[in-house]
């Protein structure tokens, strides 16, 4: 029986994806590359400076750490000028009905995300009393498809890896909801989430009796 639903946030709550790629795009353009969003593809479920290696990887280019760094950081900090602007409509479809139903079911809901930003989004969606842990970028120190973050929140959550469903809609994180020994419920398409134990389209496609059979 499932005890403890972890959710992915980018991608699965809301739909932060759209403001990475135009800070990503904004920072390549600077350095003087395009950007595309099918090149942004590549970036979601990965961590920040790796997602920066592999912006300046089409870039081809490469800088010193320090330099990355800086570059870093300019991207968060243009990133988080549209995220601090976010409001609770941007929630995705069904993802609040989705989460009531959840708890109103005595199943207990973590978030495990790699973002450091988090708990930002968060407090501007005013989500963060929805949670009964929240494990974000700066809890951990393996990225996806390591199993730490969600781990962490089933521990959390005091409960067992086997007892807990993650909702994910990057390939590394389902990777990560697997290897640590969870079931997953991928958030997207079949065609690259095909590993998870089902697929769909968004947590407006879940319900309690599609989770009770996993
Ligand atoms: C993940 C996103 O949730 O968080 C990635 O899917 C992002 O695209 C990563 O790079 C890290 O986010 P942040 O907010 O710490 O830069
Ligand atoms: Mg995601």
């Amino acid at each position: 029986m499932v005890k403890g639903c972890i959710f992915d946030l980018d991608g699965v709550i809301v739909d932060t994806a759209r403001y990475h790629f135009i800070a990503w795009k904004e920072l390549a353009n600077e350095l003087g590359f395009e950007f595309s969003e099918k090149d942004n593809e590549r970036l979601k479920g990965v961590s920040r400076m790796r997602s920066l290696d592999i912006l300046l990887e089409i870039g081809d280019l490469d800088f010193p750490q320090e330099k990355k760094e800086e570059l870093a950081k300019k991207k968060n900090e243009n990133y988080r000028s549209y995220i601090l602007k976010m409001t609770p409509d941007e929630i995705l479809p069904g993802a609040m009905e989705f989460i009531k139903e959840v708890k109103e079911n005595n199943i207990l809901t973590a978030v495990g995300s790699a973002s450091k930003n988090a708990m930002t989004i968060l407090d501007r969606l005013q989500l963060t009393s929805w949670f009964d842990a929240i494990v974000d970028g700066t809890k951990v120190s393996k990225a996806k498809p390591d199993p730490e973050v969600f781990l962490k929140g089933a521990e959390e959550l005091k409960l067992q890896p086997a007892d807990c469903v993650v909702f994910e809609d990057a390939e590394a994180g389902v990777e990560a909801a697997l290897r640590g020994g969870m079931k997953c419920v991928g958030i997207g398409s079949p065609e690259n989430l095909g590993k998870a134990h089902l697929v769909v389209s968004g947590l407006h496609d879940m319900n309690m009796q599609k989770l009770s059979q996993l």
